[in-house]
């Protein structure tokens, strides 16, 4: 078979033919994901107001240390040094957060968001070599799969929080009774949200399918895979409004601590 050569050319960066607006994509995730880091970083900091009453915030469960009554290992020890803030959020957000880093959707929106690696697809990118995935340091990115692992017991913690939000103390009694405030659905909401994004993963896709010669044989196997192929296909849609609703649920709950708006009691 006859074949031509094709030189490649290297664009110079941000040159392209393309008439239409592929900046705005890049632009507005860019514009997402700094207002998230600024958000979550300053809540991370305060180490307070991330309670209100049966509600706890997103940023700071599970609470390892702080409150008496309910922190796993109770209040902070005294020999905490004093420089490093004594806030839950930092001890945990690790987790959640290298989850999202590592995500498949993310990496390909921050490199090009961030980074410039390229633009957008046939928009010159300012380096001359693709190093890609294989090589130091991006090949970290591979740890996807255990951050999944955690992110998937973060989820049990953060449904049983919604369980929790259920319960609200009785003035007159001072025993739990069940009702539902605004926060419980924010907080509900959220988790759902939270799921769809986790169970859409790529990294639980090649788990669940991966391991078996032919995944029809198993039918739990068989339909957790077409669970996960399901939502993985609006996986970029999940990623965006879980990102979102973990922001407005720590939002939610510190203004409500704060005092600066009500909690509205549905029932
Ligand atoms: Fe996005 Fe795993 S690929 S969460």
């Amino acid at each position: 078979m006859s074949s031509i050569d094709v030189p490649v050319r290297g664009h110079q960066f941000g040159k392209t033919s393309r008439r239409d607006w592929w900046w705005v994509q890049p632009l507005l995730t860019f514009l997402g994901l700094s207002t998230f880091i600024a958000y979550a970083t300053w809540a991370a900091f305060q180490g307070n107001f991330y309670r209100f009453g049966p509600y706890l915030s997103p940023f700071y469960s599970p609470e390892v240390l702080g409150d008496a009554t309910h922190a796993w290992f109770g209040t902070w020890p005294h020999w905490w040094p004093r420089l490093i803030p004594a806030s839950g959020a930092l001890l945990i957000l690790w987790a959640p957060g290298g989850f999202r880093l590592t995500c498949y959707y993310y990496r390909g929106a921050y490199y090009k968001a961030f980074w410039a690696d390229p633009p957008s697809c046939t928009v010159g990118e300012p380096r001359k070599h693709y190093r890609g995935e294989r090589s130091f340091p991006l090949i970290l990115q591979n740890v996807h799969r255990y951050f999944l692992y955690l992110a998937l017991v973060f989820l049990v913690i953060l449904a049983l929080d919604v369980w929790r939000a259920l319960w609200f103390t009785n003035p007159a009694t001072g025993q739990p009774a069940f009702g539902i405030g605004m926060g419980t659905v924010v907080l509900g909401v959220n988790v759902v949200l939270l799921a769809c994004y986790t169970f859409g993963c790529h990294s639980l896709r090649h788990l669940v399918g991966g391991q078996l010669d032919e995944v029809s044989k198993s039918p739990i196997r068989r339909r957790t895979y077409d669970c996960a192929g399901c939502l993985n296909r609006r996986h970029m849609l999940f990623a965006w409004a879980s990102l979102f609703s973990v922001m407005f649920a720590d939002l939610y709950v510190r203004l409500c601590a704060m005092g600066i708006w009500p909690d509205w009691r549905i029932v």
